[in-house]
């Protein structure tokens, strides 16, 4: 039965995932390296759930309640009794194998150890840990608090139980459990990415500018955001990340990252989380971090 949640990184997924996990009563413990990161992360949740008292979806007591399960931390050596942990760390294999490594030694031998991975080897996580039995896929969508779908990747190990327990704990944020093979970015980011990659050489071929491409794609397909907007909102550093695992992974080169996705990320246009991607981005005051849609 899983009660305290460890939350590892409090980029745009962790902090998502730890609001989501606080509103259901869970005692969540976020941490990151970065102290600046924290900060926004605690003050994110704050103006994420101002909103949905002031929208009619949550009342002032529910706020008050979901802020104190919540604390946040610089270092994995401060969490306590976890049940579960979360990591949301940037998408590299190595950096999350030296994490999972240095959980393995600190936390009690039946904490299950999940990666918010979007692409990477559940399997492969696993057995950098003595615990590949609790090591379990559990890719949250962004925006967490929004999205109604997780993913959930068994590893070549994960233990029924394992899975049993995850997938109840999913159900227990109301969202919508599916079930995908450890094969390269699992279901969504095996279809979506190769989209957003083709729209990317749309530009990079000269055939159109990226307003039109979004306009395109969200009026002559029906869907909410154009692939290049919604790459600026992944991040272009994930999306390219997500490319060479399926490049890699699939062994075709129908996955080759477009060239302007690699120079982008090489000149750090990373999208909306920096300010610059596809689009320019205003930045909002110290009270509210991040920035606002393409001007
Ligand atoms: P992000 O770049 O917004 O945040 C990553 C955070 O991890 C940063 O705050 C960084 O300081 C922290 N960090 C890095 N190394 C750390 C360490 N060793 N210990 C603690 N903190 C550390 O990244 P984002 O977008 O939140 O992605 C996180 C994970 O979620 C990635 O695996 C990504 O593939 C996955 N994901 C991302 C989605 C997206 O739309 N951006 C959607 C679903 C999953």
């Amino acid at each position: 039965m899983i009660k305290n949640i460890a939350i590892i990184g409090a980029g745009q997924m962790g902090v998502g995932i730890a609001q989501v996990c606080a509103l259901a009563n869970y005692q969540v413990q976020v941490v990151d390296v970065s102290e600046v990161q924290l900060l926004q992360a605690q003050s994110s949740v704050a103006k994420n759930l101002e909103r949905l008292i002031a929208k009619g979806t949550l009342d002032p007591i529910a706020k008050e309640k979901a802020l104190k399960n919540i604390a946040f931390s610089q270092k994995i050596q401060n969490l306590q009794s976890i049940d579960l942990v979360i990591e949301a760390i940037i998408e590299s294999l190595k950096l999350k194998i030296q994490l999972l490594k240095s959980l393995d030694q600190l936390l009690p031998d039946a904490t299950i150890v999940a990666s918010n991975t979007s692409s990477l080897s559940i399997t492969d996580l696993a057995n950098a840990t003595k615990r590949p039995d609790r090591v379990i896929g559990v890719h949250f969508m962004n925006p967490a608090p929004l999205m109604p779908l997780v993913e959930v990747i068994r590893g070549d190990h994960t233990s029924d139980s394992t899975y049993r327990i995850v997938e109840d704990m999913v159900a227990s944020l109301r969202k919508t459990v599916v079930h995908s093979k450890d094969s390269p970015g699992f279901i969504v980011n095996r279809i979506l990415m190769p989209m957003i990659n083709e729209a990317i050489y749309v530009v990079h071929d000269g055939i159109a500018i990226p307003k039109d491409v979004d306009t395109a794609m969200r009026l002559g397909t029906n869907q909410p955001m154009g692939p290049l907007e919604l790459a600026d909102f992944i991040g272009l550093d994930t999306c390219l990340s997500i490319m060479r695992v399926l490049h890699q992974g699939l062994k075709s080169d129908k996955y080759q990252p477009c060239p302007l996705l690699v120079h982008y990320v090489t000149i750090g246009r990373l999208g909306k989380k920096v300010g610059q991607g596809f689009y320019e981005y205003i930045p909002l005051s110290d009270d509210f971090p991040g920035f606002w849609p393409p001007i």
